[in-house]
């Protein structure tokens, strides 16, 4: 057999263009396709979104892929084989606390790099229900913290329950596993539109700060039962989470839920170990996250380490003095967070994946494609789009199976076909209407805020038609 060179995934990495050559990875294998990339039946940009990274996230998303001539006519392309992954250099060597940060698949589009934010292609998003876990935006706002295993435990702990200390072999066996489809958006979700109106504070979110997955763990319903914490409480009671991530001065990250949300057997919040049938990668959150669906992301607390029932929210900065909505009218000096209540519920929300802002598209049909969420569980019942700015609408397919009622915890992929003229200029437009007829507003100014949150105004992608 012939013996190939080693190379490192970052080495891999450099070579995300014809100019610097084409290369992928498929298993342990390295493959320059430099020249395929005109060659191939799905289109060179499509190739160009995996360069530089591995081919089975993108592959998931596309089974034309999974037949043995796509291997045969790949393994043509081999040049090298990865090289055993090296443990990272201490942060306390390099004095860089992201240095123990996982591997990304640099087909992600980045918008910080430490600490980690980053989408996937938008033109992806929506091409299948479930994201694939590589490609599942994420949102970090402190180095990954390095978790062993075998040594973590969970504390569960609060006035009116006994206090538990729970392994991983223990959350994974005491309790039943439970498996939710759920969709997790950020607060910042589409902020770059919004800083159109006027600037924000933020990172630059496209339409990709979301994501979904099918999230297998314990429910935390159980885990409270079993500490003796009772159905319901009189009063008003939180449910609070932390993460094992910390801030410069100690402080970890944090959140907090309405205690009725967290023991409601209808709300399925979950002490989540599992992304779409595999452990949760680090990004992520492994080994243990809190998912809650209907929520805003930033509730879903990663690397968890303690669940804390307490009579008030989480004293968390991202509780208290972030995630919250403001008047246009509030600026920085007029600012105050205790005025408005934490975003919890997320407002309707839909954006268009398909086609891209500024593409030229073949005369004919043109298939419009995008994804539609709403908080709180609501359905989406309907997503109207147009092709000329809003003046005229028609009403997209929906694709998926009806979500139990309430419990609508997933995005709907919609898909429009129509008749696209040469030399049109089309401003196609979404908006989605949920299950309690909520709609989504037309523009962003009245809601602008200045953090750029719950960014919701209908979707408007300019596009020209080839003649
Ligand atoms: C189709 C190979 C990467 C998206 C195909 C087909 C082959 C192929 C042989 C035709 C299959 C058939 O019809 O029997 C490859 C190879 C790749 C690669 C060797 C990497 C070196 C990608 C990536 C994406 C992608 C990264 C998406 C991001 C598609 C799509 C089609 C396709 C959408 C269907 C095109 C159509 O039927 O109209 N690919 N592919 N491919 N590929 Fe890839
Ligand atoms: N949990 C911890 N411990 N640290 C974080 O920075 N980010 C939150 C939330 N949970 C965060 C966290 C935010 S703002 C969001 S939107 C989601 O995680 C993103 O989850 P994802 O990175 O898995 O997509």
């Amino acid at each position: 057999a012939p013996r190939y060179p080693r190379y490192t995934r970052e080495e891999v990495g450099r070579h995300r263009s014809p100019q610097d050559r084409v290369w992928v990875t498929h298993g342990t294998d390295v493959f320059d396709v430099t020249d395929f990339v005109e060659l191939h039946p799905g289109g060179a940009d499509k190739i160009l979104l995996a360069a530089g990274g591995a081919l089975e996230p993108f592959w998931a998303l596309y089974a034309v892929h999974s037949q043995p001539h796509v291997l045969e006519l790949l393994r043509e392309y081999k040049v090298g084989e990865l090289s055993p992954e090296e443990a990272p250099p201490a942060a306390a060597a390099t004095g860089d606390p992201f240095t123990g940060d996982p591997p990304r698949h640099p087909g992600l589009r980045v918008n910080s790099q430490k600490p980690f934010n980053a989408e996937p292609p938008a033109e992806l998003l929506a091409e299948r229900f479930l994201t694939p876990n590589e490609l599942f935006f994420t949102r970090n706002h402190l180095p990954v913290p390095a978790v062993d295993p075998g040594s973590y435990r969970l504390r569960v702990e609060g006035p009116g329950g006994r206090a538990l200390s729970l392994s991983l072999p223990e959350l994974r066996s005491r309790f039943p596993k439970h498996e939710v489809t759920a969709t997790l958006q950020c607060a910042g979700n589409r902020r770059a539109e919004m800083s159109q109106v006027r600037p924000v504070k933020g990172l630059p979110w496209d339409i990709g700060a979301i994501s979904t997955a099918r999230w297998g763990g314990a429910r935390l319903r159980d885990v409270l039962l079993h500490a003796g914490f009772e159905e319901q409480r009189e009063g008003e009671w939180h449910v609070c989470f932390e993460g094992l991530d910390a801030d410069a001065g100690g402080a970890p990250y944090g959140a907090s839920i309405p205690y009725g949300r967290a023991v409601s057997p209808a709300a399925d919040v979950l002490l989540a170990y599992e992304m779409n049938g595999e452990e949760l990668p680090r990004d992520h959150g492994f080994p243990v996250r809190v998912v809650v669906p209907g929520v805003v992301g930033a509730r879903s607390v990663k690397w968890l380490r303690r669940v804390a029932v307490s009579p008030a929210e989480s004293p968390s900065h991202w509780q208290q003095n972030d995630y919250k909505g403001f008047s246009p009218c509030v600026d920085w000096d007029t600012v105050d967070y205790k005025t408005a209540p934490a975003i919890q519920e997320l407002p309707v929300q839909s954006a268009i994946t398909h086609p891209r802002p500024g593409a030229a598209v073949p005369a004919g049909e043109l298939t419009v494609k995008g994804y539609a969420w709403s908080g709180g569980g609501r359905p989406v019942v309907r997503v109207d789009v147009s092709l000329d700015g809003g003046r005229t609408w028609r009403v997209a397919r929906l694709a998926g199976e009806q979500p139990p009622p309430e419990r609508a915890w997933a995005w709907v992929l919609w898909e429009l076909r129509a008749p696209v003229a040469a030399g049109a200029e089309l401003e196609i437009v979404c908006k989605a209407v949920d299950g309690s007829y909520n709609v989504q507003p037309d523009s962003h100014a009245p809601i602008w805020n200045l953090r750029g949150v719950l960014s919701n105004a209908w979707h408007r992608v300019r596009v020209s038609v080839r003649d």
